[in-house]
């Protein structure tokens, strides 16, 4: 089980501030858990200068990124690493879009949030991110490695063996 590569594409979350003063946490955490998907990283942090910056790189040019800095430095973040099969995708689906007042009902930005920037958490948007923003946030003793016992009946037969 644990030797197929494809259960074990990362991806990062980051529950953003809004969701910290709202007390959302635990119903995010347990969307993405109901789901299925497999918890590797879970720490509490407060975004420092470095990080954001490089967090943030591809809005620094716009004009809301001071607005985004101050926001997510307003709290600590909770950081998540899960695993699963194509977690990127799924986890974006289950995110919604970025503008949540139009997001899809049923998706966690959709039921929660009004806001373009107050979205309630951020999600890698490719593999080739998740890549970069998992090690971003996490050391590898940070990251844990475990069988979930209830992978047999998350998964078909084929989707668990190599
Ligand atoms: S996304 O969801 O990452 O694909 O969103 P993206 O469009 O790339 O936007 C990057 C982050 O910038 C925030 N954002 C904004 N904040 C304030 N005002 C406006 N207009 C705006 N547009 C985008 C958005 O919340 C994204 O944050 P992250 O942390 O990436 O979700």
């Amino acid at each position: 089980m644990a030797n197929n590569e494809a259960l074990t594409e990362k991806t990062l979350i980051l529950v953003k501030p809004d969701a910290i003063q709202r007390g959302l946490v635990g119903r995010i955490l347990e969307r993405f858990e109901t789901k299925g998907l497999k918890l590797v990283g879970l720490k509490m942090m407060t975004l420092d200068e470095a990080v954001l910056r490089e967090h943030y790189a591809h809005i620094a040019d716009k004009p809301f990124f001071p607005g985004v800095a101050k926001f997510m430095q307003s709290t600590p973040v909770i950081a998540m690493c899960f695993e699963g099969l194509e977690v990127v995708e799924t986890v974006r689906r289950i995110t919604g879009i970025t503008k949540a007042r139009e997001a899809e009902a049923g998706s966690i930005r959709g039921d929660f949030a009004m806001s373009v920037s107050c979205n309630v958490i951020h999600a890698s948007d490719s593999v080739k991110t998740a890549e970069k923003e998992v090690k971003r946030f996490f050391k590898s003793d940070d990251l844990h490695v475990y069988d979930k016992s209830e992978y047999m009946h998350v998964y078909g037969e084929d989707e668990r063996s190599v």
